[in-house]
């Protein structure tokens, strides 16, 4: 798609798309010293109707909107889950909300994981960093789900034990027999007792992969994807069944403004998932 056919609203659009809905905080975990995580709730428990893998622009009235992965899945409606990172003035103000106040929902937007490309097969799943709110969309749908895919893996690496999110799912899919999970720390602390290393470590810990049926999906940092898909690409998995998530940056998030702009495609509308061979070809989107 080029850039002018990528201005034209998007197959999905509708209401929320465009106007924000009031979402409804209902619950506020922190993860991190930075991230917080944040249950929402649409008017009269509609269910936001994403795939795993899109986003939702978030706005704060007077202040400002930013987009944010869903790191919850679709198989569970009545709410979804936003993990935010505080960077700046809007991530800021969502720290402050609590359980009760509203905050303004559009979307859900962008592009994300074809699931049903993946029934049927084993899945490999890189996360790093903040990388791990939108996999987790996937892996929970995944879990969900579980007898409609193969074998089942994950590699999760952050970059010390303090920013590790998602503590207690870490637990439960270490403890569960229907995902191989690994997990590592680039540096490790005093406490830490597990792996160390960067998450392309992790790969001989996999069991042989059987090319042609494992799909692959990266997601986190463009420095990481570029290292893991090399370790993909060793496997001899063919470079279609590779599938990576993009971030960057983006003002309006429906095809219209160009600030996500990347060579000439806009990540907001055809991303930010995509396959390998399309991403070649974005060689801006990796720099
Ligand atoms: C598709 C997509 C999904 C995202 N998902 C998440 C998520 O699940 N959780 C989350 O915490 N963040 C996510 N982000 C990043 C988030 O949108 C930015 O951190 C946010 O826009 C910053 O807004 P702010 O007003 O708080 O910060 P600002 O005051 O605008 O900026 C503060 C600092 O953050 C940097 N920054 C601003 N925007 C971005 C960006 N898009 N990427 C990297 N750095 C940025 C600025 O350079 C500056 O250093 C996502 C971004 C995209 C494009
Ligand atoms: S065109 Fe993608 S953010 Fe506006």
């Amino acid at each position: 798609m080029t850039v002018l056919e990528a201005a034209s609203p998007p197959a999905h659009a509708g209401d929320s798309t465009y106007i924000p809905l009031a979402g409804m905080v209902r619950r506020v975990t922190k993860l991190t010293a930075l991230e917080q995580l944040f249950e929402i709730r649409l008017p009269n428990g509609r269910p936001l109707g994403h795939s795993p893998g899109q986003f939702v622009q978030v706005s704060i009235m007077g202040v400002g909107e930013c987009p944010i992965s869903i790191a919850s899945s679709p198989t569970r409606p009545d709410s979804f889950d936003l993990c935010v990172r505080r960077v700046g003035e809007v991530t800021g103000f969502i720290h402050r909300l609590r359980p009760g106040d509203t905050v303004g929902i559009r979307g859900p937007l962008g592009h994300g994981f074809d699931v049903d490309e993946l029934h049927g097969r084993d899945v490999l799943i890189v996360a790093g960093g903040l990388g791990l709110a939108p996999a987790r969309s996937v892996i929970q749908y995944i879990l969900d789900e579980r007898p409609r895919f193969g074998q089942f893996h994950l590699l999760y690496g952050a970059r010390e034990p303090a920013e590790l999110l998602f503590r207690d799912d870490l637990t439960r899919w270490r403890q569960s027999p229907d995902v191989n999970f690994h997990l590592t720390v680039d540096r490790a602390d005093e406490q830490w007792r597990g792996h160390t290393g960067v998450v392309t470590t992790l790969f001989h810990r996999l069991p042989r992969l059987d090319p042609d049926n494992t799909m692959v999906a990266i997601i986190g940092p463009p420095i990481m994807f570029k290292f893991v898909v090399l370790e993909v690409l060793a496997r001899r998995i063919p470079q279609k069944n590779v599938f990576c998530s993009l971030e960057r940056r983006m003002k309006c998030g429906v095809g219209k403004c160009g600030h996500c702009q990347a060579n000439n495609v806009y990540v907001c509308t055809e991303g930010p998932v995509f396959r390998y061979g399309q991403l070649k070809a974005l060689r801006e989107a990796l720099e």
